[in-house]
């Protein structure tokens, strides 16, 4: 038990100890920190928490100091010029303490991405074009002639120069945005990184412009959606047309019915009122059917009334408004 405690101070004491060394780390910033190209100037600032003895910058994983400053108070910046494309890597820096003393950890590493307009852009696509609707799976596809190098989608506005990446096959690469929002509306453009020793990209190719509407896509692929929307309205056409054709067919049918009903009845012959007026009525079926209606209210009349001289001006009435 006793000498489990004492390891135990001990560890507490080393990692107190190790602490108290550990300064502060320092922060590392690039500028400009991006566009930047081949014989360029560029400027890398290391920002202290404290005064330092010295500060230095450093190659990412490379245990030699590329340049030291000293007495150094609150920020160290260090200038690289006219650079060259062995010079596209990643930077961090690291300072002394004067009080407390002690070392501090490396900052986080910055990179200096190059741009070689040795290089073709590249080509770009965007499937379905421009106006999407909120939902819809849309895909920009970026292509060149070089194969084996990783494409990145850049957007405008967005500070970070790569917004995502993918190995390319056969020369291009398919970046998929999945159901798209209102916030994917916006310009895009491809790079490429040129493989080999450092961080060279290709300049940005042309640009494709997307444009998400808020409204919901219509479930399906591309093309189905409309293509069922259309079946849709025209179902409804026909079975509205079916339906009127029904109800003229059922009138006429009740019509011929009652027509008949008519003749039959013993009171009523050809040369009666009611028939002449059937005879004159036009071809046109509305016509037609307004004064059947007619003639069927007056096959209800009392039998009484029908010997009375106001039916033969109803029905006077009635062809008056056939033909119109
Ligand atoms: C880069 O810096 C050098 C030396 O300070 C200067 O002569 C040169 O004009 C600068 N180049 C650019 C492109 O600013
Ligand atoms: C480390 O950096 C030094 C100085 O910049 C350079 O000479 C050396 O080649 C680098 N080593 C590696 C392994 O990159
Ligand atoms: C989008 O892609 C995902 C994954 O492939 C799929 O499940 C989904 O149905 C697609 N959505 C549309 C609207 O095509
Ligand atoms: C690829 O090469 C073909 C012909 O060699 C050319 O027409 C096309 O523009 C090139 N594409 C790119 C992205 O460089
Ligand atoms: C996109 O490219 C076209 C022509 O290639 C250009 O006129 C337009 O200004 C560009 N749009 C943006 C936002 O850069």
């Amino acid at each position: 038990m006793a000498p489990m405690a004492v390891a135990l101070i001990l560890g507490w004491w080393l990692v107190a100890a190790s602490r108290a060394q550990q300064l502060p780390r320092p922060s590392l910033s690039l500028h400009p920190s991006q566009g930047v190209s081949l014989a360029n100037n560029v400027t890398l600032r290391c920002r202290l928490p404290q005064p330092a003895a010295w500060v230095r910058l450093y190659r990412y994983q490379n245990a030699t100091y590329i340049e030291q400053k000293d007495n150094v108070q609150d920020m160290a910046e260090f200038s690289l010029t006219s650079i060259k494309q062995e010079d596209a890597v990643r930077y961090q820096c690291q300072y002394q303490g004067l009080e407390p003393a002690g070392i501090s950890g490396k900052s986080d590493p910055v990179k200096l991405v190059m741009t070689d307009h040795r290089y073709p852009p590249p080509g770009i696509s965007l499937s379905p074009e421009e106006y999407v609707g909120i939902g819809t799976n849309v895909t920009i596809r970026c292509w060149n002639n070089i194969s084996g190098v990783v494409f990145f989608l850049h957007k405008e506005g967005h500070s970070a120069p790569v917004q995502r990446q993918k190995l390319s096959a056969g020369g291009t690469a398919t970046f998929t945005l999945f159901g798209v929002t209102t916030d994917d509306s916006g310009t895009y453009r491809c790079s490429y990184r040129i493989t080999g020793c450092c961080l060279l990209f290709s300049p940005l190719g042309d640009n494709v412009t997307l444009e998400v509407i808020p409204r919901p896509a219509i479930p399906g692929d591309n093309g189905g959606p409309s293509r069922n929307l259309v079946a849709v309205v025209v179902g409804r056409w026909v079975a509205a047309i079916v339906f009127i054709i029904i109800l003229t067919v059922s009138f006429l049918l009740v019509a011929q019915r009652r027509r008949m009903q008519t003749d039959e009845r013993p009171g009523a012959t050809p040369s009666s009122p009611e028939a002449m007026q059937f005879q004159v009525s036009p071809g046109d079926s509305e016509g037609l059917t307004y004064a059947q209606l007619q003639a069927a209210t007056s096959s209800t009349h009392p039998r009484g009334s029908s010997t009375t001289p106001e039916p033969p001006i109803i029905y006077a009435e009635v062809g008056t408004r056939g033909p119109r």
